[in-house]
């Protein structure tokens, strides 16, 4: 079986504050993209690598890959992105060539998954399961709210058991064929999917849970830069 990683890329990161695309953003010097496609690339499972890039940004997107050391054995794809990340997805899964039956689709935004977090999804969907997704325990309770205008108290509506409720991550794996129906029929307004096997659980098709790892964390907020910048230099020492 042959496997490609889809990179979302194409966010303007607003939550992370004014600049350029969060994915062109640096960590420690080198643009969070290519820790990412390296995170990916890393993985000798990974035969293809595609970048979704904003919708502005693919000639800079091709000019980092082909200035930054990538595994010789990878190949690398540079498409345009759209305005939701579902939208993204789908263009990415839309530009794979036949013979790929394996798709992980990777957050750019998730630059330090560690490549056995990388290959334990791969393995899963390799044994059988058709929807894998890394993922962790929650530090903290969960409240559903009543949505208020900001600034307002919000009533609470419940609290779901900790103990079962698991903290997402990627790279979510996935059968080819699986993923691909999933983004041909399930239509979802606004933002879109925030997380690709959602909508492979609105086919009904199960989706299982593999254990995450902390460093897979998502760049949000700008007190996510210190701490991947500092995963980064603990990496080094
Ligand atoms: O906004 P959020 O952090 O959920 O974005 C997750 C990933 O989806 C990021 O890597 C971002 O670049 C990507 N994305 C995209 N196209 C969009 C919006 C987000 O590729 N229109």
């Amino acid at each position: 079986s042959r496997t490609a990683a889809v990179i979302p890329a194409a966010g303007r990161g607003v939550r992370l504050g004014p600049g350029a695309p969060k994915a062109l953003r640096p960590l420690n010097g080198t643009p969070m993209l290519i820790h990412a496609v390296r995170a990916m690339a890393a993985s000798r499972a990974v035969s293809l690598v595609v970048v979704v890039a904003p919708p502005d940004g693919a000639a800079e997107v091709k000019s980092l890959l082909a200035s930054h050391a990538l595994p010789e054995r990878t190949d690398f794809l540079v498409i345009t992105g759209g305005d939701t990340r579902q939208e993204s997805v789908k263009l990415g899964l839309d530009a794979l060539p036949p013979g790929i039956d394996i798709v992980l689709v990777h957050d750019a935004a998730r630059p330090l998954v560690p490549v056995d977090t990388v290959d334990a999804v791969i393995e899963a969907v390799r044994a059988g399961d058709p929807a894998v997704v890394p993922a962790l325990p929650l530090a903290d309770t969960v409240k559903q709210v009543e949505p208020r205008e900001k600034g307002e108290p919000e009533p609470v509506v419940a609290t779901p058991e900790r103990a079962r409720l698991r903290a997402v991550q990627t790279p979510q794996g996935f059968d080819r064929a699986t993923l691909v129906r999933a983004h041909e029929t399930v239509a979802l307004s606004g933002e879109g999917a925030t997380d690709d096997a959602g909508m492979v659980e609105q086919l009904g098709v199960p989706v299982v849970v593999v254990p995450g790892h902390e460093e897979a964390f998502k760049v949000t907020r700008p007190l996510d830069l210190v701490l991947a910048e500092a995963v980064l230099a603990r990496r080094r020492a």
